[in-house]
């Protein structure tokens, strides 16, 4: 039977921190979804089609991932797409709380069976978020090491616009 995973999140933008937990989730499913949704909570540097192509670019090498985009309750597009498993990362104990909030609330509102797989973070990227980076960059700082090369492009060219 095939399995399918979706991880989901804002990837403003994608960093190793996600790409390391998108790798290891590839090996463990058939498919692989990385769904990008707009959190209204957030201000976006980057636009969804952007995004989009960020990602394409950082997964190319990984035959079952693909790419979507959607928008709503992360439990209804789930329950559309037949997603098997909801793939989430911890990256300490501070988003235990929070993680926990949102699997049991999701797992009332998935329409079938649906299990939320928690990977731990690569502790080299467990200090990491996409907002430290974005700060940290547009500061001039260094963070070369914590995004793909080509990511580190994409945010070069956003910011001299
Ligand atoms: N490595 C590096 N950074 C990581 C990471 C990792 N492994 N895991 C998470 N992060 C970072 C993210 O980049 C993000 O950084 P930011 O706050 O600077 O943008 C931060 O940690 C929080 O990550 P996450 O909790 O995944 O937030 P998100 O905005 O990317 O995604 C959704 C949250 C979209 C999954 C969640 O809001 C959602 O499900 N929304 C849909 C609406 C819904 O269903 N609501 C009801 C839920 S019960």
């Amino acid at each position: 039977m095939i399995k399918k995973a979706l991880y989901a999140g804002s990837f403003d933008p994608i960093t190793n921190g996600h790409l390391d937990l998108i790798t290891r989730a590839s090996e463990l499913y058939d498919e692989l979804v990385v769904g990008i949704i707009t959190n209204p909570a957030k201000k976006a540097l980057f636009s969804v089609e952007e995004k989009k192509e960020m990602i394409r670019q950082v997964t190319t090498d990984i035959p079952n991932v693909a790419v979507e985009e959607f928008d709503g309750l992360l439990a209804s597009y789930v329950n559309k797409r037949e997603f098997d498993v909801v793939i989430r990362g911890l990256r300490a104990t501070v988003d235990f709380e929070y993680e926990i909030q949102m699997a049991q609330m999701n797992a009332r509102l998935f329409n079938r069976k649906v299990e939320t797989i928690f990977l731990m973070t690569s502790p080299e990227y467990s200090f990491i978020s996409s907002s430290i980076i974005k700060e940290v960059f547009l500061l001039g700082g260094d963070v070369s090491g914590l995004v793909p090369p080509c990511i580190l492009k994409f945010m070069a060219a956003k910011i001299s616009k």
